[in-house]
């Protein structure tokens, strides 16, 4: 059997360093010890949280920017956008069909959401948040993945979907593979400029796709204790640090902390990690830049990537509907 990577990225928000470190590059690097691997535009889940048009075609663009410029490769993976293949809603209309309303009850992100609800529990709930699992089953069990990367707080949906392939398989016929989870961001915390966990929702990003000066000027923001030059500092809990740590190597991490002891300046800290991480994003900067100005080539890209999984799509769903009872009629 083939061994398939899958994973989703939902299109919201512009793609960050923490995003670079914590998915894009695990992921890229799995795809050598997997046959085929799967990489793909949420859309459909982006608009569960997101009314705002222009902010998802927007992020459509820099996510998939991000992705082709940190080193995606359209001719060794399956690069496409979720609302280009109609068979993952097809499928996962059938599989609502098997699910449980009382497995989606139990769903971390919708409880989360009636917790914040006082009299009306379900206010501001949309089916779309409800079923949101449902799709993301669709997504893997439509190409059968056998394993998919994804952060600490999707293993719930991974082990939802295996409940629903089990459930189909069971009541038709075995069809569905139960894919497994691989855990992404079970290293360490990237902090963002606040020293919380690098995340848009509180503001702290330093951005992936931004010039030179930006990224300077990001991390200048970091925040730090008032030490002065001269003065010993303290590497744990210090965000310069362990952002130091996430793109430097070994023996650049010993000298850095080193340098702590010695009383490096705030100023100069900073300096050495724009120093590592500008070393890293130049390439991705360099082929974003080239790229962004290619509008068409990305749609084809993308357009490709889909014709090639709507292959795959098309026979799985034939199957599936055949088993369900949905065929010609004899
Ligand atoms: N829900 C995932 C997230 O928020 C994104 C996603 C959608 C996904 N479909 C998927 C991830 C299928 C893995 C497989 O991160």
């Amino acid at each position: 059997m083939k061994k398939r990577i899958l994973t989703g990225i939902t299109t919201t928000g512009t793609p960050h360093i923490g995003n670079y470190l914590g998915a894009i590059k695990p992921a890229l690097e799995l795809t050598k010890d997997f046959d085929e691997s799967f990489f793909f535009l949420a859309d459909y889940h982006a608009i569960i949280k997101n009314s705002n048009n222009n902010e998802i075609a927007e992020s459509v663009k820099n996510v998939a920017l991000a992705w082709l410029a940190s080193g995606l490769d359209t001719n060794k993976s399956f690069f496409y956008r979720q609302s280009d293949v109609p068979e993952i809603l097809e499928l996962s209309w059938i599989l609502n069909c098997v699910t449980a309303k009382g497995l989606m009850n139990r769903s971390h992100a919708y409880k989360a959401a009636t917790a914040l609800n006082t009299s009306d529990e379900d206010k501001g709930i949309t089916m779309g948040l409800f079923s949101y699992p449902v799709l993301m089953a669709a997504d893997i069990l439509l190409f059968n993945a056998t394993h998919v990367p994804v952060g600490a707080d999707q293993i719930q949906h991974i082990e939802m979907t295996r409940d629903i392939a089990g459930r189909f398989n069971h009541q038709y016929k075995k069809t569905f593979e139960l894919p497994e989870a691989i855990i992404q961001s079970s290293q360490k915390i990237i902090p963002g400029i606040d020293g919380r966990k690098m995340s848009k929702s509180y503001g702290n990003i330093i951005p992936l796709l931004s010039t030179e000066n930006i990224l300077k000027k990001s991390i200048a923001k970091i925040v730090t204790n008032s030490l002065e030059p001269g003065v010993p500092k303290d590497p744990t809990d210090c965000s310069v640090f362990s952002l130091y740590s996430c793109f430097a190597s070994k023996d650049e991490i010993k000298d850095f902390n080193q340098e702590y002891k010695n009383g490096i300046s705030w100023g100069d800290a900073k300096a050495k990690l724009f120093d590592v991480i500008n070393a890293e994003v130049t390439p991705v900067r360099e082929r974003y830049v080239s790229l962004s100005n290619d509008t068409d080539l990305i749609n084809d890209y993308l357009s490709d990537g889909s014709k090639k999984v709507r292959e795959i799509a098309k026979e799985m769903l034939d199957s599936v509907r055949h088993s369900i009872g949905i065929s010609t009629i004899s």
